[in-house]
């Protein structure tokens, strides 16, 4: 393994315009309804980050021809949804909890068994919350005490469902989506709280039919259809904007722009959470590109105010939080975030890792199952743990704008699952990151 180390000294200029790497939910879900699909697919601006690429190894081993990805374009062969074939050895999914569940919705209904296996920290995350609807479909699965990877997937014929989620999470609602399209007849799935509708969209750029009642929160398919080859166009991803938002929110001079970002309402609500405490940011250029909305964000210096987080947002900026944390440490005041009892289930416990590192560098902050109230202030210096969590590592990379001393970050390596060259484009608009690789 390869530890490694951000050293980031403080900064207080954040300017230019970048484009952030590609979506990486939408990346995920290209290569899977690609592979899946008639005929080709085009992929332009792929996430080349480990994450997505697990998904589109995967899909290689069961036999669909993928090229590159070449610069963010990946062309697949697609083998329509009876042609994929029995992997050769058990599938790695690496860090990615999305390829992970996402996958065992693809693989409970096919004619040959499987398995998905992941590193230290998927291999803790848990997985009832898919094997649980799937088997209303009779899938098949076998974990470790009923919950933890690896997934022993047993090829069934599934029949539909009428599903309720217990929780708001796309990665299940997507997850018993793919399964439906192997099952007989139609499933409905209901959603507690409206959460990221990519699959969705992308399932009718592929011509699947589907109904939605986005008010009643229901999503219907019928199983067996087809899905023709199309061209997708991937936006840059507003998760990893985010961090350069914030960055540029908090700096003393920050005037940044940040090009083509999905803008999708089901994943903008960091936009609304940093307006809510007073950030300048303009969303301009507007447009719709393969079903998905995206924008130019221009971002200044503000004054942040502290805010109480709306319960609606929650499931809107589950990533966000961590980069979220550490604007409210900048903020006037104190900003309580609850109901986000998800985040003690992402990469790390993302309410225990960001609580640890604000305390580290001298910010006030209580925990609660499920949130933090965080009291804005001044921010020193010292050494975070990241938890191997990519998303903790980067939040408090943001954290240099305001620091008044040196921040360590350790156990950065994780930062590649999503965000490729991340210190290189964050160092081109103004921070101050040396990155340090060594082997233990
Ligand atoms: C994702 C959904 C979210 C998110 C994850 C990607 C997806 O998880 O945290 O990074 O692509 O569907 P949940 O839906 O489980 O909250």
């Amino acid at each position: 393994m390869v530890a490694t180390t951000y050293s980031v000294q403080p900064s207080q200029v954040i300017e230019g315009a970048v484009r952030v790497p590609g979506d990486k939910s939408i990346s995920h879900r290209s290569i899977i309804l690609g592979s899946i699909a008639d005929g080709i697919t085009k992929v332009n601006g792929f996430l080349e980050g480990e994450d997505t690429l697990k998904t589109l190894a995967a899909f290689q081993n069961m036999g669909v021809k993928i090229a590159g990805p070449n610069n963010g374009g990946v062309i697949i062969e697609g083998v329509g949804i009876n042609g994929l074939l029995k992997p050769s050895e058990a599938l790695f999914m690496g860090n990615s909890g999305t390829a992970m569940r996402l996958l065992a919705g693809v693989l409970a209904g096919q004619k040959f068994d499987s398995q998905l296996y992941g590193d230290d920290s998927l291999s803790n995350r848990p997985m009832s919350r898919v094997s649980e609807p799937l088997s209303e479909f009779g899938a098949v699965i076998e974990m470790e005490n009923e919950e933890y990877p690896p997934l022993k997937i047993f090829g069934n014929q599934l029949t539909g469902v009428n599903c309720e989620l217990k929780i708001a999470s796309a990665q299940v609602k997507s997850c018993l989506l793919l399964a439906a399209i192997f099952a007989k007849g139609k499933t409905t799935i209901t959603e507690p709280a409206l959460c990221r509708d990519h699959t969705e969209r992308m399932l009718k750029g592929f011509g699947y039919r589907i109904d939605q009642d986005t008010i009643a929160r229901k999503v219907s398919l019928e199983g067996g259809g087809r899905l023709t080859g199309t061209t997708i166009e991937v936006p840059a991803d507003i998760s990893s904007a985010a961090f350069f938002i914030v960055a540029a929110a908090i700096a003393r001079n920050g005037k940044l722009k940040l090009t083509d970002v999905g803008i999708n309402p089901t994943r903008s609500g960091i936009l609304s959470l940093l307006d809510l405490m007073g950030a300048r940011i303009v969303v301009e250029n507007k447009r719709e590109v393969g079903g998905e909305l995206i924008g130019d964000i221009l971002v200044r210096s503000s004054v942040l105010k502290g805010i109480v987080v709306p319960k609606e947002s929650v499931a809107l900026a589950i990533d966000e939080f961590p980069v979220f944390c550490i604007a409210a440490a900048c903020a006037e005041g104190r900003t309580i975030l609850r109901h986000a009892e998800e985040l003690r289930v992402k990469e790390s416990d993302r309410i225990e890792s960001m609580a640890i590192g604000l305390r580290t560098l001298g910010v006030k902050v209580k925990t609660f199952s499920d949130g933090l109230e965080i009291e804005g202030g001044v921010i020193g210096g010292g050494e975070i743990d990241s938890f191997s969590d990519h998303r903790i590592a980067m939040a408090f990379a943001v954290a240099s704008l305001k620091a008044s001393q040196k921040i360590l970050i350790k156990d950065c390596a994780n930062v590649a699952t999503s965000f490729p060259r991340f210190v290189s484009l964050a160092n081109s608009v103004g921070f101050n990151i040396t990155e340090s690789s060594d082997k233990n």
